[in-house]
């Protein structure tokens, strides 16, 4: 039976890699830039409007937090990279604990990378790119924030996202509004079927 995004709960904020949640369920990591809308994505695809925490300035979710969908699968929801404006301390225990989100082997089974529509991806995009392509798991890139853009831009800018990311066409790009609903039947879809 098709997974039901609508039955989501939050289930645990890990701050440390003993907390992992490592229960044999299928786990769909949404990495991006701090601030891109990571969790605004979350909550959109789930119906709800504030599940995950969404923040109206840069560094919100500080620690990775799970949500259990349908009893069957977990939405992940990690803490955005690229945000220069905290304490070195603090940005360091984020590296820290992401780096052994990523290291773990096993723990993800598909890779979401957010990047912003408007603008070119960074080089961390690249590089969390790059990083996903390199597990032996399917990646799905979705390019948020399409209400900020013009309609005439915007295959301008899926095509300048493709070209930085280096995507073939074999690879799924999807253009994405957390604000207005765009693109969440076709993300829904794929997610689904990548989950089967
Ligand atoms: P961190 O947790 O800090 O890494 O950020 P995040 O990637 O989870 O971003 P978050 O969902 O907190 O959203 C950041 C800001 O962008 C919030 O003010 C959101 O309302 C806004 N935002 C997210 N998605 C969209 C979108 O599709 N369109 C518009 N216009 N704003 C958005
Ligand atoms: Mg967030």
């Amino acid at each position: 039976m098709a997974i039901n995004f609508n039955r989501a709960e939050f289930v645990l904020s890990a701050a440390s890699p003993e907390q992992f949640l490592r229960d044999g369920r299928k786990q769909l990591a949404f990495a991006g830039r701090s601030n891109v809308g990571k969790s605004s994505v979350i909550n959109r695809l789930l119906n709800r409007k504030n599940l995950a925490r969404v923040g109206s300035s840069p560094g919100k979710t500080t620690q990775i937090n799970y949500f259990l969908i349908d009893g069957s699968i977990y939405l992940v929801d990690l803490p955005g990279y690229g945000y220069a404006k905290v304490s070195k301390a603090e940005r360091d225990r984020w590296g820290r604990l992401m780096e052994n989100y990523f290291q773990e082997s096993g723990l993800i089974d598909v890779g979401v990378l957010i990047v912003d529509v408007r603008h070119k991806p960074t080089a961390d995009d690249v590089a969390m790119c790059d990083f996903f392509r390199s597990g032996s798991y399917p990646m799905v890139v979705v390019a948020n924030k399409t209400d900020k853009l013009k309609r005439s831009e915007l295959e301008r800018n899926l095509e300048l996202i493709r070209e930085t990311l280096d995507l073939d066409e074999s690879e799924l790009l999807v253009p994405f509004s957390a604000e207005k609903g765009d693109g969440k039947e076709q993300l829904l879809g794929l997610l689904r079927a990548l989950c089967e």
